[in-house]
């Protein structure tokens, strides 16, 4: 007879290999089951979009069937994102808050959020967007929405919603086509409202389009958030890394954990399966290794992001099996995993 405490410690040897411990000792075992030979259970992974999830299912199996008597093994992968203390924000819950950022305009930032957080919601992650950048809001152009609903007197302002994605953007708050002017502390108290005002409800990611560029707007906008970790959105010529570059520093300075790299346009596939490399090679992956962040992907050029983003069809939902899709739903996932890896961190320093 099998019993509960051998199925323990078969797979108190199976390690999570993001987070360096076991899944026993992490407390991801649940609903053990024993009948006869046939050992089930369910592994609760710290996110739904873990790039490891795959991995950590084999080898628990392995482990059952090779140091138990098991013949047959059940396992269902579920997920709770884990969260770091101190989010909880005027009746919303943000489980992290992830700023994308970059160093100069055009390179992609507000694609890359977009569709990231849209891979989120697809894994199964409650997702909210807040389009932070005060010079070009272009996520509601993006998603195809004009308008925030309308919220009844007296309630919180509902943020509206696409594909399951919540979503505010600092476009819904001023006239198409208007300039738009901030100043400091009337950014700092909107990008803040953004944040308690809305009913966002409980969030397991929060994905924020920030501005490009490092100045003092950014600062601002960047101390208002209660960012998790950031990340930053380069394509791969010298001088788009050296703006990017300037971005990875003003974070270290706000001593927000830089999540890692991201390249975007980093080649085009031709017809003869060749990658021509239009704006120069491996710009992300020198910036990763110059700041000491992890290299998330490189996302290559794909003539459908543009059609896509002018008329509210994002690729990872419309296009998911392209290569362009599949490198974003990737980045999501490790993008997931620092964050997850962030939350374990400061919950072991207590
Ligand atoms: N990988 C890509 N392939 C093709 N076009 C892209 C890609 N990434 C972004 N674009 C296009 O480039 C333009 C700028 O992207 P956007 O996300 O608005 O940049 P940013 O927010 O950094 O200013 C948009 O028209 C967008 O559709
Ligand atoms: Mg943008």
């Amino acid at each position: 007879m099998i019993t509960k405490e051998q199925v323990l410690n078969a797979l108190s040897h199976v390690m999570d290999p993001d987070l360096h411990r076991d899944l026993v000792s992490l407390n991801m075992i649940k609903d053990i089951n024993i009948d006869d030979e046939e050992v089930s259970f369910s592994i609760e992974l710290t996110t739904p979009s873990c790039p490891l999830k795959n991995k950590i299912e084999a080898d628990a199996r392995r482990a059952i069937l090779t140091m138990t008597e098991a013949k047959e093994v059940n396992i269902n992968i579920t997920s709770k994102v884990s969260q770091s203390k101190t989010l909880d924000l005027s009746g919303n819950c943000f489980k992290h808050v992830i700023a994308i950022g970059s160093g100069k305009g055009g390179v992609g930032k507000s694609t890359v959020s977009l569709n990231i957080a849209l891979a989120l919601v697809k894994d199964g992650a409650k997702v909210g967007l807040l389009d932070a950048d005060i010079y070009g809001p272009n996520i509601p152009r993006m998603l195809g929405l004009d308008r925030l609903p309308d919220t009844p007197e007296g309630k919180k302002i509902k943020p509206a919603e696409a594909f399951g994605l919540k979503v505010v953007s600092i476009g819904f708050l001023v006239q198409a086509g208007q300039p738009l002017i901030w100043r400091g502390p009337m950014l700092h108290s909107a990008i803040q409202q953004f944040i308690t005002d809305f009913d966002w409800g409980d969030l397991d990611y929060l994905v924020v389009d920030l501005p490009p560029g490092t100045g003092d707007v950014q600062l601002s906008l960047a101390q208002s958030l209660p960012i998790s970790g950031a990340v930053i959105v380069t394509t791969p010529q010298q001088v788009a890394v050296d703006d990017a570059f300037r971005a990875a520093n003003m974070f270290e300075k706000l001593e927000t954990p830089l999540f890692g790299i991201i390249e975007n346009m980093s080649f085009l596939e031709m017809p003869d399966g060749s990658h021509q490399y239009i704006f120069g090679e491996k710009g992300g992956e020198r910036l990763a290794t110059l700041v000491g962040a992890r290299f998330l992907g490189s996302i290559p050029l794909d003539p459908g992001i543009g059609v896509g983003g002018d008329i509210g069809s994002p690729v990872v939902l419309q296009e998911p099996l392209s290569p362009a899709a599949e490198a974003l739903i990737s980045i999501a996932r490790n993008i997931a995993a620092e964050a997850s890896k962030e939350a374990f961190k400061k919950n072991q320093a207590g």
